[in-house]
């Protein structure tokens, strides 16, 4: 029997992660939306490609969640876009509502599922899909240093003019302009970013890494990044169908990792059929352990706003 995603949100990141995960005809998909018409009419579009992409996978757009019913993995990508008058914690608030019923009606549907947090602030949605869902930590995962590690990983390859295969590079901390990337755990094959790029190069890569979305943004007006999001979500849905046991920068839900206690922060881990089978405890200077606790103090933040309005 084929494996089944729930695909919550069938906007920008939604619809694009049914499309890649059809084209890689990893699982059946069933898109949710709470704009009628809207999931129907993009998942019919995408079945229609079958024929010419080569897939079987069936592809379901509904507004309701009685078809995702035993689901695989959920990925939650529901939310809101920032309009104007509304302050980060308005936003904050609202998205914190759209995930906890996504979440509440999901779950009730796929009680053994896997969730893979999408919506922002990431970190935050997390905590919000794990307090809500009462799943074990293993299965809430949130996606968004596959992203940062890419965009990274993007800047490098085009700047050493190498293939993006060979770059592998490490980001940590919280979804945001506080992200942590570790230049020192960086390479290229092997060959530490240090030898190959100058410090100003390299600081001018990481600045360029923590502005990954607004860059973005910037160009798009009314909207971000898709493209990018949906394919790192759906490689870590991959890792998981597929245990492949891939080791990938995910917000997990961390016990004293790090110093860092009862929180979700992006951080190195392994992700199989069981979800969130190992966190890596990398060895980090002072100075890194420092711009960890920044990052992760500022979720933090979030996460209390959250706390004392709901
Ligand atoms: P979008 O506005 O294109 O799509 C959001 C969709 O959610 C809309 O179709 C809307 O109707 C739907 N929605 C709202 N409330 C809902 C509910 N209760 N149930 C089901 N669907 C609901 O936005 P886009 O571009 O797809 O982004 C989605 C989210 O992902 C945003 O919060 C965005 O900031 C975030 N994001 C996070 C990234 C990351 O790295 N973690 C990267 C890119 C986007
Ligand atoms: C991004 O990094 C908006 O979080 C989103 O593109």
């Amino acid at each position: 029997m084929r494996k089944k995603i729930t695909v919550i949100g069938g906007g920008n990141v939604g619809a694009t992660c049914a499309l890649r995960i059809a084209d890689k005809e990893l699982a059946d998909v069933v898109l949710v939306d709470v704009v009628e018409g809207v999931p129907q009419g993009k998942a019919l579009d995408i079945q229609q490609s079958g024929p010419v992409q080569g897939y079987d996978v069936t592809i379901t757009g509904s507004n309701d969640y009685a078809p995702t019913a035993k689901s695989d993995v959920i990925i939650i990508t529901a939310g809101f876009p920032r309009k104007p008058g509304m302050s980060r914690d308005d936003l904050l608030l609202a998205n914190y509502e759209v995930v906890k019923t996504a979440t509440e009606q999901a779950v009730a549907a796929s009680p053994d599922a896997i969730i893979i947090v999408v919506t922002n602030p990431l970190d935050a949605m997390a905590q919000a899909a794990y307090t809500v869902s009462k799943f074990p930590k293993n299965r809430v995962v949130g996606m968004a240093g596959v992203l940062d590690t890419a965009r990274f990983r993007t800047f490098i390859a085009k700047e050493l003019d190498v293939s993006v295969e060979n770059v592998t590079a490490v980001v940590m901390g919280g979804h945001g302009d506080t992200m942590v990337p570790l230049v020192r755990l960086s390479n290229v094959s092997g060959i530490p970013l240090t030898e190959l790029l100058s410090e100003e190069k390299l600081k001018e890569l990481v600045e360029r890494t923590q502005n990954g979305g607004a860059e973005i943004v910037k160009y798009l007006k009314t909207g971000s990044a898709y493209y990018a999001p949906a394919a790192a979500a759906v490689e870590m849905a991959e890792s998981i169908l597929k245990d492949k046991k891939k080791v990938l920068p995910c917000a997990a839900y961390l016990e004293g990792e790090y110093g860092i206690n009862g929180l979700f922060v992006g951080v190195p881990v392994k992700l199989g059929a069981n979800g969130i089978e190992k966190i890596y405890e990398l060895k980090l200077s002072e100075e890194e352990t420092a711009m960890l606790h920044k990052s992760a103090a500022a979720v933090k933040e979030l996460v209390e706003v959250i706390k004392s309005k709901v």
